[in-house]
């Protein structure tokens, strides 16, 4: 390596750009089209053995015992891992984010508390080998009764002892029975899976003392910290790197195949990849549990709210208190002078649900919404006004005003441009031949967070810069976002920027979650290039190993004053009801958020159009079913469980008014789950207006229609 000085004066770094705002191609896009960028599953290691997994067949019980030798004797076979002989671990630890699944504690305990729990790990010389013998491995159990069936309010149900299940303001009741409109109703959500389309994969060996872990993942430091505290590791030893992410929505943090890889790997000493089936992902990453919700609204005539209930219930595992918040959704929404929001939760022999996409907000704007429509129309109010007419001044339950709230500029605008105006309210009455045509509208919100994170920002001697950041792009274009955000910060083109991510040893970051990644991250980026900018010496040298300046946030967001922060949205959906078959097309979507300033429209389109298109398969499509009888699923793969392909999506439209954010030195607010937030109810509340049918249960399909009838017939 030459040790020659270039000398790269800094003047050239004050031309500004104005990046942000732009539209930009995905930096790796290239990489990604041509297959170049190589997922954690497709990285080549030398001497890489494979595990795979078995996971049980019953729903409740022992394992009483495994038959490894015939299993041993098999080609390529390696070893079988299990809770009779893997190597123990501590799961007795609190994370970055909380207590870990118990998921993780397989192969510790001989208990199985769910179907498609993982009983043991066959490690072979390939993935065929290890494939065909963990098929072939029989394991005995001990069965026990066990109890799936979830219906509100059944017997075991409770209110968790944590923060933020319950929130009570003013009396209810009397609220409620001095209203001169009420909507009491119950709607349900099934149980829905994320199944991004990577499927999870991690490589694991040891190298030198130290652990490396090639994963997809929504956060390497996240992951580190989990297998450094599971397995007792220092810290310093341990590395976890996640390049490329094909999709995650919050099914990607520490899962049970990085355990057993570097289980495997610590026993066998070599490289040991593991990675799930699509079939074997239905029970280990997490789901979104069903919910129930009972939604009472009371109102004056003129639409005003007097009372305002919601009362949620999801479904947990027996070994991990999970909670779906689905009454948190309406915390921030509505003034009501009586305002209550409970979350409760049934433990069952189920896998523990997790976070999907908009966790809380996504089922429950589904309930909150539907009701407010169904209350439009008892008041005979046109639904948008009814919201106009309930908008707070503060956090209706906090008191605490709100950093921006720019819901009705959504409204407004979405109603301009779907042509909202034109609309006959009443319900099955626009029929073309077989199909009964109907519109409907739904509010969306996700509250606005920021979590600490550090960066790296180096001056090179030729001129360019490298970010250095542990996040975390799922596909959201985030890599490119944050070298947008850079390129400004440090006043120069984009092409002169270079962001390296997923990497744990770039220090600890926020993950790729809670809408927050690219505000965390880009107010880190922000500080280290202000930092570096102050660093240069204008007309100075820049010596071979660079400049280098690092942040840390912490302070910055410690100093953050508490507000009601959230972007908003309003989405608008157009169906057409078949009569004859009841199936419901959804013929155009249009959304429009208030999400903080928009780094890169491209991508943020894709965000918004992605989760307004869950959205629409939320309400038609989505739906895992639980048999009673064996206690697992029904169809765990994508063809027992649909989700909207693309003669399902129409013409989607995703935009967005100004809604910067004060406090973010970028104005960032956020665009990963909003999207999804209020679709579902869109989408519902316009077969209502198609057919005069109100649809309480998701997902809307055929024979619900058909059963349920229309307001005009066939
Ligand atoms: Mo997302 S559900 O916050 O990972």
């Amino acid at each position: 390596m030459t040790t020659t000085t270039t000398t790269t004066t800094t003047a050239a770094t004050t031309a500004a750009t104005g990046a942000v705002g732009t539209a930009h191609t995905r930096v790796e896009g290239r990489d990604k089209v041509t297959g170049a960028a190589r997922y954690a599953g497709e990285i080549p290691f030398a001497d890489l053995a494979h595990g795979w997994m078995a996971l049980s067949t019953i729903a409740r019980g022992r394992i009483r015992s495994i038959d490894t030798a015939p299993v041993l004797a098999m080609p390529g076979v390696l070893t079988v891992l299990h809770h009779g002989n893997a190597p123990r671990v501590d799961a007795d630890y609190v994370g970055m984010l909380g207590r870990p699944d118990p998921i993780v504690e397989a192969f510790q305990h001989d208990r199985v508390p769910f179907m498609g729990w993982p009983v043991a790990l066959v490690v072979a010389e390939t993935p065929e080998q290890a494939r065909e013998a963990a098929e072939a491995l029989v394991v005995h159990y001990d069965r026990e009764p066990h109890d799936v069936e979830f219906t509100a309010g059944r017997p075991g149900t409770y209110t968790p002892d944590v923060d933020g299940m319950r929130t009570e303001k003013g009396d209810l009741e009397s609220r409620l029975a001095a209203s001169a409109h009420v909507v009491d109703a119950e709607y349900s959500t099934p149980e829905e899976h994320h199944s991004s389309m990577e499927p999870h994969a991690a490589t694991a060996r040891w190298d030198n003392g130290r652990l490396e872990l090639v994963d997809s993942n929504q956060g390497s430091t996240w992951v580190a910290d989990e297998l450094t505290k599971l397995f007792s590791l220092d810290p310093a030893s341990v590395r976890v790197r996640s390049e490329h992410v094909g999709g995650a929505f919050g099914s990607k943090g520490l899962r049970v195949h990085q355990v057993f890889a570097v289980m495997a790997a610590t026993t066998l000493d070599r490289p040991v990849r593991v990675v799930m089936t699509r079939r074997q992902m239905f029970s280990l990453v997490g789901y979104r549990s069903p919910t129930t919700q009972r939604v009472r609204l009371g109102a004056e005539p003129d639409g005003r709210l007097l009372a305002f209930d919601h009362q949620g219930q999801s479904l947990s595992s027996t070994v991990h208190e999970f909670v779906e918040p689905s009454a948190g959704f309406g915390r921030p929404m509505y003034a009501a002078d009586a305002h209550h929001t409970v979350n409760r939760v049934v433990r069952l022999d189920v896998p523990t649900p997790t976070w999907v996409r908009a966790p809380g907000e996504a089922p429950g704007s589904f309930a909150v919404e539907s009701a407010l429509d169904e209350l439009a129309e008892k008041l005979g109010m046109d639904p948008i006004a009814l919201r106009a007419r309930n908008e707070p001044d503060v956090g209706p339950v906090s008191g605490l005003p709100f950093s921006s709230r720019n819901l009705l500029a959504c409204f407004d605008e979405g109603a301009r441009r779907f042509g909202w105006a034109d609309r006959d309210p009443r319900p099955g009455v626009r029929r073309e031949g077989r199909w009964l045509l109907g519109t409907g509208t739904a509010a969306a919100a996700f509250p606005v967070l920021v979590a600490p994170s550090t960066a790296g920002v180096t001056a090179e001697a030729d001129g360019t810069f490298t970010v250095r950041i542990t996040a975390s792009d799922i596909g959201t274009g985030a890599r490119t976002a944050l070298t947008l955000i850079a390129a400004d910060a440090l006043e120069v083109t984009p092409d002169r920027v270079r962001v390296h991510i997923g990497d744990s040893d770039f220090g600890p970051a926020m993950i790729a979650g809670g809408s927050m990644g690219t505000r965390s991250w880009g107010w880190a980026i922000t500080l280290a290039a202000r930092e570096l900018r102050e660093k240069l010496v204008p007309g100075g040298t820049i010596p071979p190993e660079g400049i280098t300046a690092r942040s840390d946030t912490s302070e910055a967001i410690g100093a953050l004053t508490q507000k009601e922060r959230h972007a908003f949205g309003a989405q608008f959906a157009e169906v057409a009801v078949d009569v004859t078959t009841g199936e419901v097309r959804v013929r155009r979507m249009l959304g429009i958020f208030a999400a903080g300033r928009i780094v890169n429209p491209l991508t943020a389109r894709s965000q918004l159009i992605g989760g307004m298109t869950w959205g629409l398969s939320m309400a038609l499509h989505e739906e895992a079913v639980r048999d009673t009888v064996s206690g697992g699923l029904v169809g765990p793969d994508l063809a027992g469980y649909h989700v909207a392909t693309h003669a399902d999506v129409p013409d989607i439209e995703a935009d967005w008014v100004a809604d910067p954010d004060a406090d973010d030195p970028v104005g960032i607010k956020g665009v990963g789950e909003i999207g999804i937030v209020g679709a579902a109810a869109a989408v519902a509340n316009a077969v209502r207006h198609a057919t005069g049918v109100r649809h309480r249960s998701l997902p809307i399909r055929p024979d619900r229609v058909l059963s349920a009838g229309t307001a005009l017939r066939a």
